[in-house]
């Protein structure tokens, strides 16, 4: 059968990676988290004092980081991994969301990224989410969306997902982040978070998961029987 990719963009927090992990799940296709991609790079220069004005200082960082995926048969989800360390608690953090837009605005950060991105997807058959899928990394992608929920549905969704990670965080701080990092994503010069033209528009601020799923999946299986 033939083997697509799907793209599903959009705002922060509005429930593209749990979409994209079930319509992954049920196609047997692999679901690739780029958001997780920027979050690691964000922890490697946090931990290391990396100066986002140094544009020597990020690239021979950028030398030094390898970032992995590894499925977790303890949660039945994949880990995502930084130089071989297991990373994914750590990066869901509100330290590490703080400082994330900042370091995905830097151009040779994002080049490094797509480029990792485009090697992973070639072969097809891959869910990938994030905020320039459909745009950049993979324009020719079969199936493109482009997701958004009201900002106090997305600020409660962020805020239970914290919860549950026992992190406690004030709804006020997360909508404050969640402005902040919607500004930074839209306005930046590099790739800047924006529908592609020939995506769909999915608000699911009145939606269930399964609902968006679903809408997912009606649209790729439609490119999958395609000729
Ligand atoms: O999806 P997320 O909230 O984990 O993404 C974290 C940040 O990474 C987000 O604020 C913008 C950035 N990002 C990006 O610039 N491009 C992507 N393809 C994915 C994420």
């Amino acid at each position: 059968m033939r083997k697509i990719i799907i793209a599903l963009d959009g705002y922060s927090a509005c429930g593209k990676s749990s979409t994209a992990k079930l319509v992954a799940s049920a196609l047997g296709y692999t679901y690739i988290d780029t958001g997780a991609m920027y979050r690691a790079v964000t922890l490697y220069f946090y931990e290391n004092y990396v100066e986002l004005t140094n544009p020597k200082a990020i690239a021979e960082a950028l030398e030094n980081i390898e970032i992995s995926f590894h499925f977790n048969p303890n949660t039945q989800k994949s880990d995502t991994f930084l130089n071989n360390l297991n990373v994914e608690e750590e990066i869901r953090k509100m330290y590490i969301s703080e400082r994330v837009s900042q370091v995905s605005a830097i151009p040779d950060v994002r080049k490094a990224m797509v480029r990792q991105q485009q090697k992973m997807g070639k072969k097809r058959g891959v869910v990938m989410d994030g905020r320039d899928i459909g745009t950049v990394v993979f324009p020719d992608a079969e199936v493109k969306v482009f997701m958004t929920a009201e900002l106090y549905t997305r600020a409660i969704r962020r805020q239970k997902e914290l919860i549950e990670k026992d992190e406690i965080v004030d709804l006020d701080e997360i909508i404050e982040n969640l402005q902040t990092r919607d500004r930074i994503d839209t306005t930046r010069t590099e790739s800047p978070l924006r529908k592609a033209e020939d995506a769909h528009f999915l608000d699911t601020t009145y939606m269930t998961i399964d609902e968006q799923v679903e809408y997912v999946l009606q649209l790729a299986t439609t490119k999958i029987l395609e000729v």
